[in-house]
């Protein structure tokens, strides 16, 4: 059987507007997946959809005093569309509202109660509004937070925003329903309970092995660490039974007498949508949904963001796993958060840019869909941390959008028309050129033998969920075709001898150059691709294209024929930061004062003490202090120590434990993959029973927040600080 690529993107809640962040964290990099296999042909299926259950939705609607159904189809609307704009090439883009689903997740959950042993039910205490006559989820309760020196007053039940601690509602001081704005009283309830405890065994050599039940399933190697590391973690706190019915009005109703009035908590019937997605595109074009489900030829892998992990590798593993006959998934490569300008997005705050707002504000700028791409392709959040600021949007486009890929194209392209009315000259594999190391020189096949290098390195990095560095080496092969021209200069031969034959073979090697660009781009920059066939006259990229050029390279040496009529030349990107039309930057600028606006709201108003310097050390004195990166690959809180986290960090060779004194500014779970610096030979210390060997550094922000000092870019572990 041949394989079947499935590959689902979280399906975002229906409940508002997506910004940029989303779109860096899980759907751009599923996209760039997608494309990719589709472009050698592969059998891919691509899903997502809105998640439309859930308490988020129903206080929205509350909030806005329109139904649940209004607010779900407006967003679900929007954000399918937006999808669309942006170039986003899900086949399936499906919804939890559809009947399809509903019977789907309702077919899971008996299947599982069927099986037996994987459900248990148990009455517990909930939360109750006797006003409005019915339970509260979690979200529907609000309180004080519980946290030392937190103190948030409007604290759900189930998380703080303020200091990002999971609780429970029970948890929060003075609960207060958000219907009838009283207390809650406590009240007794029966809920369905998945079994993940039993799971735990075999979840954890899945996870760390890549084994089941003997058999390989993949290579733990290829995945995360902060993946595993959440993974880990999890599992080693110990798995335990978890709710999954709710008592609400909204979502699927649970398909079994005495369950009146309860419906499937949204984390176990958003999962099963990716199935649903499935059924609907295959019912749409004729396929068989469980082939890319089912048996040993599925590579299922699910790109989501970090806050997701435990649902996607642990929970619906598990749920798939007990169902029985579902694949596993292949990766997890979720990714870390983006930020904006240094700062989380946040909707209540409008530190944010939604994707839609994007394309509105960016109406007239030329190739705005590609040229948001590229940025959060460059700034995407892979191992750690992104950070989204509008003056290197400017600077990744001009500099290297505008600069390079699309200089080297129109300098091609117009090359071609005036020295060779338009047609594709001769490729001569013996010609040589000026390389483009100073004083080397190459043949024209040896160059292209150069670009079929650089094809299998941008191919190895797509293959490792390596985007930002994929983009990278696209943007050396366009550079190469670049620096060969400038340092070949045809322009000046031509004016000696418009005969040359050397010439001509490096604008026909140029020529082979953008028409790989024009496929190779087409994961990343699909717009731009399409542009750049138009510009050669040759067919639009489809499914097989790369396969087909790399077949091209293999056998005939040359992937445009000689003798080809190209197009007019014609700008593929228009530079920003532009003296004699500043439309654009305009926009940019419109985009930062916008921020700065809200900066200033939101800062605080007293200016903070700066702390007095120290007194002077020598140099040598500095550099008996031996600083080295390292990565935190584990994070627990001490027991009886509300301000001290354990961490693991790997520093290359060794994993060391540190105790910080971080736990009041990150969950331990937030941080798990987080590059930071330490402080390596500090003597070893005990803190509450546990040796700490060395510190992190940490920077502290003006509202007494503390902060990582981390590399802008990944660097080696436990490599020097100088
Ligand atoms: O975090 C979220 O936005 C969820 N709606 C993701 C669901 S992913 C999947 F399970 F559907
Ligand atoms: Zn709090």
């Amino acid at each position: 059987m041949s394989k079947k690529y499935t590959i689902t993107a979280a399906l975002p809640y229906a409940n508002g507007a997506l910004h940029l962040g989303h779109l860096a964290g899980a759907y751009l990099p599923a996209d760039i997946y997608a494309r990719y296999l589709r472009l050698l042909g592969k059998d891919v299926l691509f899903v997502c959809g809105s998640d439309e259950h859930g308490a988020a939705i129903t206080i929205r609607a509350k909030k806005e005093k329109r139904s649940p159904q209004e607010i779900i189809d407006t967003y679900h609307q929007l954000n399918k569309q937006t999808f669309e704009h942006l170039g986003i090439s899900f086949d399936m883009y499906h919804r939890t509202s559809d009947p399809l689903h509903h019977q789907t997740a309702q077919e899971f959950f008996l299947n599982l109660l069927d099986k037996g042993g994987q459900f248990e039910e148990k009455v517990s205490d909930q939360y109750y509004d006797e006003d409005f006559d019915q339970f509260l989820a979690d979200r529907y309760i609000t309180g004080t937070c519980p946290k030392e020196n937190c103190g948030n007053e409007e604290a759900f039940g189930d998380q703080c925003e303020k200091c990002g601690s999971a609780l429970s509602p029970t948890e929060l001081i003075n609960p207060i329903s958000t219907l009838s704005k009283k207390t809650p009283v406590l009240k007794k309830t029966k809920h369905w309970f998945f079994k993940l405890d039993n799971h735990a065994a075999w979840l954890k050599d899945w996870i760390n092995k890549g084994q089941i039940e003997g058999q390989f399933s993949h290579n733990p190697a290829q995945w995360k660490k902060h993946v595993l590391g959440q993974c880990a973690s999890w599992i080693d706190n110990g798995l335990h039974p978890r709710a999954i019915t709710r008592d609400l009005s909204w979502g699927i109703p649970v398909p079994i007498e005495g369950a009146e009035g309860k419906v499937l908590y949204v984390w176990f019937d958003a999962p099963i949508g990716y199935i649903s997605a499935s059924k609907q595109w295959a019912q749409e074009n004729g396929k068989n949904w469980e082939s890319y489900w089912k048996g040993s030829s599925v590579e299922l892998v699910h790109f989501i963001g970090k806050d997701n992990i435990v649902f996607h590798c642990i929970v619906f593993p598990a749920m798939l796993k007990a169902h029985g006959d579902f694949a596993l998934p292949k990766n997890v490569p979720a990714n870390q958060f983006l930020n904006l300008e240094g700062r989380k997005f946040s909707k209540s705050k409008g530190w944010v840019i939604e994707q839609h707002q994007y394309l509105k504000d960016f109406e007239s700028f030329h190739n705005k869909e590609d040229a948001l791409r590229y940025a959060l392709i460059r700034t995407l959040p892979e191992n750690k941390d992104g950070d989204f600021k509008w003056d290197e949007f400017v600077a990744l486009h001009d500099n290297e959008l505008v600069a390079n890929l699309g200089n080297f194209v129109n300098r091609v392209t117009s090359l071609t028309h005036k020295n060779f009315a338009a047609k594709v000259p001769a490729y001569t594999a013996a010609a040589k050129l000026k390389d483009i190391e100073e004083g080397a020189v190459v043949t024209v096949a040896a160059a292209m033998q150069q670009l079929k290098q650089k094809i299998e390195h941008l191919e190895a990095s797509i293959t490792k969920y390596e985007f930002k560095q994929a983009v990278q080496l696209l943007m050396e092969i366009s550079s190469y075709g670049n620096t060969l021209l400038q340092r070949n200069e045809p322009w000046k031969i031509w004016k000696q001898d418009p005969e040359s034959v050397e010439a001509a073979a490096l604008l026909n090697l140029s020529l082979q150059i953008v028409t790989a660009l024009s496929v190779l781009s087409q994961p990343f920059l699909p717009f731009s691709s399409a542009q750049m066939r138009n510009l050669l006259a040759l067919d639009p990229v489809k499914d097989g294209s790369l396969a087909q050029l790399k077949i091209q390279l293999e056998q005939a040496g040359v992937l445009i024929e000689e003798g080809h009529q190209i197009e007019a030349p014609q700008l593929l990107f228009a530079k920003i930061n532009d003296r004699k039309d500043k439309s654009r930057m305009e926009l940019v600028e419109q985009q930062k004062e916008k921020l700065k606006q809200l900066k200033a709201l939101n800062t605080k108003t007293e200016i903070p003490q700066k702390q007095a310097y120290k007194a002077t050390c020598t140099f040598d004195d500095f550099t008996k202090v031996d600083l080295r990166t390292g990565t935190i690959v584990r994070a627990e809180k001490v027991k009886k120590a509300n301000k001290l986290l354990k961490l693991e960090v790997d520093l290359g060779d060794e994993v060391r434990t540190i105790v910080s004194g971080i736990a009041k500014h990150y969950e331990a779970s937030a941080i798990i993959g987080q590059q930071v610096v330490v402080v390596a030979n500090l003597a070893p210390r005990k803190m509450m029973g546990i040796l700490s060997e060395g510190m992190i550094l940490m920077a502290e922000n003006a509202n007494g927040q503390l902060i990582f000092v981390s590399p802008i870019s990944e660097a080696e572990e436990g490599g020097v600080v100088k």
